[in-house]
């Protein structure tokens, strides 16, 4: 497989400062560096390798060399005070919307905003805010042909869904212009129109009989919708309703 044609993205990106390496620890550590050294928000840091890409929860990303795409853009922090959970679902919104556009594959959002095909993850997000900035890591399971052991069975590629090879140049200029419509959405229109694009993308909203892993013992219970804040609601088995603001959801599963 190739390297990122760079030249291809910046023709169709004139104005957006985008970085490029080949091998890095994380683009998160990279992009915070730029953020530090005053580059503007928009500004993009793509690798073509990770060796110690991050995931939500402390888990590592897996990044296998020139297969998939790793970005983390830097994002001003969404101007309706408290909006920052929203904006990580405006994140999920944005980058479905990009695959699905430049892939015709359609997805599913999992609260907070994993990207599923199917049940499996094929995208995900990690927003972390340094200072006045959001960085906005992106991880996209493009190209890889198989993934290690640990990830069979969870975790899919747009090319083990599609029977095809995408172009990364094509879904990385599509990202970026989703995440800018997803921003403008969130500044524009509030948080209340992120929350209902979300309900209406994912499948996990409303409804859903779900296992909800965080610090101490996973519950389980049925998913009730989004709180004002884009905090989960899931409703016990005892008739009790609690809100989730943390942690990974996945399917009940008889035995879990
Ligand atoms: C998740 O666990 O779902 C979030 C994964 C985020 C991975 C991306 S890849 C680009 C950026 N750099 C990292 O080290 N992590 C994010």
């Amino acid at each position: 497989m190739k390297p990122l044609d760079l030249d291809r993205v910046r023709a169709r990106l004139p104005d957006r400062a985008i970085e490029w390496v080949e091998t890095t620890s994380s683009t998160m550590t990279d992009a915070a560096r730029l953020a530090a050294r005053g580059f503007p928000a928009g500004t993009a840091v793509v690798a073509e390798e990770q060796l110690l890409g991050q995931g939500r929860h402390g888990r590592a990303w897996h990044s296998a060399k020139h297969s998939g795409l790793y970005v983390s853009v830097l994002l001003p922090v969404a101007t309706p005070p408290g909006a920052l959970p929203v904006l990580t679902l405006a994140l999920g919104l944005a980058v479905a919307d990009a695959i699905t556009r430049s892939t015709s594959l359609a997805c599913d959002l999992r609260w907070p905003n994993d990207v599923l095909i199917g049940e499996k993850k094929c995208a995900g997000i990690l927003a972390q805010l340094v200072g006045d900035i959001v960085i906005a890591g992106i991880g996209v399971n493009v190209n890889h042909p198989s993934f290690p052991p640990e990830l069979e069975g969870i975790a899919a590629s747009l090319r083990a869904a599609s029977g095809r090879i995408h172009s990364r140049e094509d879904l990385l200029v599509q990202l970026l212009e989703s995440i800018d419509a997803f921003m403008k959405i969130l500044t524009e229109d509030g948080t209340e129109q992120i929350l209902r694009l979300f309900a209406q993308a994912s499948s996990y909203v409303f409804g859903r009989r779900v296992t909800v892993e965080q610090d101490g013992p996973p519950l389980e219970g049925v998913t009730g919708g989004l709180d004002p804040s884009g905090f989960l609601i899931l409703r016990r088995p005892d008739g009790s309703r609690c809100v989730i603001m943390a942690g990974g959801v996945r399917p009940y599963a008889t035995g879990a």
